[in-house]
């Protein structure tokens, strides 16, 4: 089996290391085969997703991604910024359905930014749609008014289908876990939001034993914190999805934890942690790579059907934790390198 490993800017390629020595330990017949993406590749090669880099995404068996995003390149025009990396990453090969899990590790209850018996009920699975809403929608732009003003503007939309295929990947999810669907819109303002809603009770009736409710973005940002344990599934749109996850994170206790997979109609996927590039810290070894450890996990489950493998690793994080290992972000010491001691030594 052949992995893509594309580290990216800023912290990427400290998190992604200790992955890969995680993954030659459980799962020692992968082979790896790096390439240059974001604002690294940019820098080397003129483009954040060089024709290389892509063709390797292609041909490989899963994808194995760090983070993209460098303030050098955040005037360039937009098609050459980091960010377009992992956007066209996402459209090329039609990685539509983004999967991203937050438990608590039962010894994280202090890091949580919520209090310990409220964030010990988290248990949930953000499905977010990755490949269409107003990150794609066109036209977009900035323009001038008739009165001379400069508008920036961009195109939420969404079709019945791209709907109805993230819906059932919602509900198979849901079907696997508690029953229970939460659909995420904004259907009391957006039109693209009414459709959503309409498309996911169409959908449902093919899925009589999960139990769906529905939620505006802004109630379900405010629950999200006031009561996260009432989440099994929420399914929702590219945008709301981005933020939910993002908050979602902070109540496990840090943005380094929280791994991801996005999928294809067929199972292929690239698996990265949820956080960005960090620019700050990068270099320093101050970065969590527990968030890209528990990816690679979800690599083993998802796309190289080694669930025996991803266990391994998931328990052997849960250990580390409890042995306790705590990166700078957990209000511990440990630097990057020493998490990854960590977990290889509980394997
Ligand atoms: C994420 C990130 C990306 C997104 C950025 C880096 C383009 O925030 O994966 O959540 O907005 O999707
Ligand atoms: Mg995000």
């Amino acid at each position: 089996m052949l992995i893509a490993l594309l580290p990216g800017d800023g912290i990427g390629p400290e998190v992604t290391a200790q992955a890969v020595r995680v993954l030659e330990q459980v799962a020692p017949a992968l082979r790896f085969e790096e390439a240059p993406v974001g604002g690294a590749a940019y820098k080397a090669q003129g483009h954040p997703l060089p024709p290389e880099t892509l063709a390797l995404a292609r041909r490989a068996d899963a994808i194995l991604f760090g983070a993209v995003g460098d303030p050098d390149c955040d005037r360039l025009e937009r098609a050459l910024r980091p960010e377009q990396a992992i956007l066209g990453l996402r459209k090329e090969l039609g990685l539509f359905a983004n999967l991203r899990p937050a438990k608590l590790f039962a010894e994280l209850a202090d890091a949580s930014a919520l209090r310990p018996e409220v964030a010990r009920a988290i248990d949930l699975v953000i499905i977010r749609e990755l490949t269409g809403d107003v990150y794609f929608g066109q036209p977009r732009g900035i323009r001038r008014t008739e009165a001379g003003l400069r508008e920036g503007y961009d195109t939420m939309r969404y079709d019945e289908a791209e709907i109805a295929r993230i819906a059932r990947v919602g509900f198979e999810t849901a079907r696997a876990r508690a029953k229970r669907l939460c659909s995420v819109d904004k259907a009391n303002v957006l039109e693209t939001s009414q459709l959503w809603r309409d498309v996911v009770i169409e959908v449902a009736a093919d899925y009589p034993d999960i139990a769906l409710e529905h939620m505006y973005v802004d109630n379900a940002a405010m629950q999200l914190v006031r009561n996260p344990g009432q989440f099994d599934v929420i399914v929702t749109g590219n945008l709301f999805g981005d933020i939910l996850s993002d908050q979602a994170s902070m109540c496990v206790g840090s943005i380094g934890l929280l791994p991801s997979a996005s999928l294809d109609s067929a199972g292929k996927g690239l698996y990265e942690p949820i956080h960005g590039s960090a620019p700050d810290i990068a270099g320093q070894g101050r970065a969590n790579p527990l968030a890209t450890i528990l990816s690679a996990a979800m690599m083993l489950r998802y796309s190289l059907n080694d669930a025996a493998g991803a266990d391994r690793i998931e328990a052997a994080v849960a250990r580390a934790l409890a042995a306790g290992a705590r990166s700078h972000d957990l209000g511990g010491d440990m630097a990057t390198e020493a998490m990854g001691d960590a977990v290889l030594a509980a394997l």
